[in-house]
């Protein structure tokens, strides 16, 4: 049997903070960039660099999605990976990660996951420099801008940019020295290596990568997303080529007949119709399209996110559903290529309302593709002898 010897570097990747300034509707750290969220790209840049004890420090209450993505980047280091609980700022959050640490532990590495492209490379010089013999290293690039001094609406100095560079992450440390830092900070610091800069110890600068920039607003989204459609750049970040292809998925759903009020079918009402029983409206035709997107962008199923445990979808229609959905793709990186879905039943008759159903799931889709078929089954089956109706739904998602 081997061994496999404890490693001396541990990496904290703080995910804690809520992305106020990204504002998309999730904290920032599980914002879909591709098919994989922002902290699952940073966790593949970490574990694609040299083996380390991993300390993901997630949101309160999120810390299960984050094991998942932990481990899901981990492959066959899960004995890697732990999860802790994230304080109000940054540097709570990296607190709460050193505490953390394995004792061997003796050089440890501080990473936004707000930098989610960030290429192996630089965790590499990172920890080189501090094996080195330096109490730490930031990684840097140069300033490409001329900058000015301020005053105001007045310049009142130019700036030696020459002299400037600025910071990017994984920073690293010695243990002990940024162990001492965090017991005897008493402000609250930018970043790591103020902090240990302010406990009089010297910071080495290793060369920094464009690619480790940090996802702050929407424009930075947009240009990770764009990044990860170039070949040159996934392969930067350990990620195969092509870029993420299309991807489908299905979905099926069945419901009897029985239910209270109207029938509700295809996001249309039918008022002479008998109706279908179910938690919600009894949607089959819905349900299944939800189930063939979340199936198709790698979601899960709509147990996932609007189980019985989700009162706000009892009795909800089609729209609340499948506009729900859209933003999950949304916040996943995926868009909506086309759906297809079947439904199965004598009744209702769909040819003179087909074209309506279209536009109305359509419409709830925010615009994608839908075409709506329906047949009868000769008379066999739970649908043949009119007891209920079942939906098969196949969808397309694509890269956003
Ligand atoms: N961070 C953290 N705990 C906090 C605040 C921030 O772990 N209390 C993490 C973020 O998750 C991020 C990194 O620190 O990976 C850099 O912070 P920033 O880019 O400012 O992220 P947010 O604080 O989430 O964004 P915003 O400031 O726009 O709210
Ligand atoms: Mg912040």
């Amino acid at each position: 049997m081997s061994i496999t010897p404890v490693p001396r570097v541990g990496v904290i990747v703080v995910a804690a903070g809520s992305g106020t300034r990204l504002a998309a509707g999730a904290p920032k750290a599980f914002v879909g960039i591709d098919g994989r969220s922002i902290l699952r790209h940073a966790l593949d840049g970490v574990f694609s660099a040299p083996a380390a004890q991993v300390v993901v420090v997630a949101p309160r209450d999120r810390e299960g999605d984050a094991l998942s993505e932990a481990l899901a980047a981990a492959g066959d280091r899960r004995d890697l990976v732990s999860v802790v609980t994230g304080g109000e700022t940054r540097q709570a959050s990296v607190a709460a990660g050193l505490a953390a640490l394995w004792a061997d532990v003796d050089t440890v590495l501080v990473h936004d996951a707000a930098r989610a492209l960030t290429p192996p490379e630089v965790f590499e010089r990172v920890i080189a420099a501090v094996e080195g013999g330096a109490a730490g290293a930031v990684p840097v690039l140069p300033v490409v801008d001329t900058l000015k001094r301020v005053a105001g609406d007045e310049i009142v100095a130019a700036v030696d940019r020459a002299e400037l560079a600025s910071a990017q992450t994984p920073q690293g440390f010695r243990r002990d020295v940024l162990d001492a830092a965090y017991a005897a900070a008493v402000t609250d610091f930018t970043d790591d290596a103020a902090l240990v800069a302010d406990a009089g110890h010297a910071v080495a600068a290793v060369a920094g990568h464009p690619l480790a920039f940090k996802i702050t607003g929407p424009s930075d989204l947009d240009r990770a997303r764009h990044l990860l459609t170039q070949p040159g750049a996934r392969a930067r970040v350990g990620l195969e080529n092509p870029p993420v292809a299309p991807r489908v998925g299905v979905g099926t759903d069945v419901h009897a007949f029985g239910g209270e009020g109207a029938l509700w079918l295809a996001g249309l009402e039918w008022p002479d119709e008998t109706p279908l029983s179910g938690h919600s409206d009894g949607d089959a035709v819905a349900h299944a399209i939800v189930d063939a997107l979340l199936a198709a962008a790698g979601l899960g199923d709509i147990g996932t996110h609007f189980g019985t445990d989700h009162p706000e979808y009892a009795g909800a229609h089609a729209d609340a559903f499948l506009t729900r959905t859209v933003a999950l793709l949304g916040e996943a990186g995926w868009r909506i290529g086309n759906v297809s879905v079947q439904v199965q039943a004598n009744r209702p008759r769909f040819s003179a309302r087909r074209a309506e159903a279209e536009r109305a799931l359509s419409a709830a889709l925010g615009g994608a593709p839908v075409s709506v078929s329906a047949t009868t089954t000769d008379g066999l089956g739970f649908t043949g002898n009119g007891e209920g109706v079942s939906a098969f739904a196949v969808a397309l998602v694509v890269p956003a």
